[in-house]
């Protein structure tokens, strides 16, 4: 293991006022997405939307890496140009998501648990050929009647911990990605108790697996009160709960902790981020971001109304946002 490159890639996906953007919609997500804005599902459309965002002038100083599709890191830009040399080009590191996605988990109904360990150290080591630096795992953990079960979160820790553990030996930043939901009326106590949960197991896991804490990124949901709970809380109160649950469930020696949106309004995803990097108390990991819809729905639907200058617009708009938020220093003002 080159821990010495793994510690790099690590620090500088999470440089001062950078973060990443996450465009690794499988083809069915980002199907159902261009379906939902009126535009045919195809590899070719797929790939002029995303060649169109990759291109945006001057987002460099907000986006350190962007996780791709497995179809994507195959594609190319307008010019011809492979789409991780552009990117790499411009100083941004390739990702890649590495899961086959989340199954169902037998005997647990409503549980499921990712999958993608078989072959997984042949497919990185194409990654990393195809220029990829870091990679993402993304295990689902819902709250509702009784679950999460024990099963679906010893599962899905242990299969993170491998899934880093190989990346790791493949030189690959893992992003490690337990997301609990915010589908459900559950508060926000009930989702740091979860958080809490499958945080420690995984950590526990990754000792077990001997993964090099230093060389890896978390990638957590904040803990917020399900979409259908009464009491929404405040931004203040979800910024200091998600916190103190980091704090006392996320080893101080990780590098930096990368949030996910996970159907965040577009602005509160960046107020919470803003307001946990403006709290007096210094935190010991860079807080920053790895948002997929909160960087890109309205880039999205910009460009589904055939504008490929307002959409580039959108999405920088919102990375010089969250750009902002990595140091406190975002404002509702200035928002447009
Ligand atoms: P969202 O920010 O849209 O939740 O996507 C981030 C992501 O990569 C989920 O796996």
């Amino acid at each position: 293991m080159d821990t010495e490159l793994l510690e790099k890639t690590a620090r500088e996906l999470v440089a001062p006022g950078r973060g990443i953007l996450a465009a690794d919609e499988s083809n069915g997500t980002m199907s159902s997405r261009l379906e939902a804005v009126g535009v045919e599902p195809s590899p070719e459309t797929r790939r002029a939307y995303r060649a169109n965002i990759f291109s945006t002038p001057e987002y460099e100083s907000a986006i350190s890496g962007v996780i791709l599709f497995d179809e994507t890191i195959r594609q190319t830009m307008d010019d011809g140009k492979p789409i991780p040399e552009y990117l790499a080009s411009r100083g941004i590191h390739p990702g890649i998501k590495v899961d086959t996605g989340a199954k169902e988990l037998a005997h647990h109904s409503g549980e499921k648990v990712t999958e993608g360990l078989d072959g997984l150290r042949e497919r990185c080591m194409e990654y990393f050929a195809l220029g990829a630096r870091f990679a993402k795992w993304r295990a689902v953990i819902r709250i509702g009647d009784g679950i999460p079960s024990e099963a679906n979160i010893s599962t899905n820790a242990h299969a993170l911990a491998r899934y880093a553990a190989i990346c790791q030996e493949q030189g690959l930043v893992p992003i490690i990605e337990p997301e609990v939901l915010m589908d459900g009326d559950h508060n926000s106590q009930t989702c740091f108790d979860v958080t809490a949960r499958i945080l420690d197991a995984t950590f526990a896991e990754c000792e077990i697996q001997g993964v090099h804490i230093p060389g890896a990124l978390l990638k957590p949901n904040m803990v917020l009160p399900g979409k259908s709970c009464e009491d929404q809380g405040t931004r203040e109160k979800a910024a200091q709960m998600t916190v103190d649950c980091l704090t006392a469930h996320v080893p101080h020696e990780l590098p930096g902790i990368v949030f996910l949106s996970g159907g965040q309004s577009d602005e509160d995803a960046t107020a919470h981020l803003n307001l946990m990097n403006s709290m007096a108390v210094e935190h010991p990991w860079e807080l920053s971001y790895s948002y997929g819809r909160a960087l890109l729905a309205h880039a999205l639907q910009t460009w589904a109304s055939g504008s490929n200058g307002d959409s580039q617009s959108a999405f920088a708009h919102r990375a010089a946002m969250n750009s902002l938020a990595r140091s406190g220093d975002w404002s509702s003002e200035l928002e447009i």
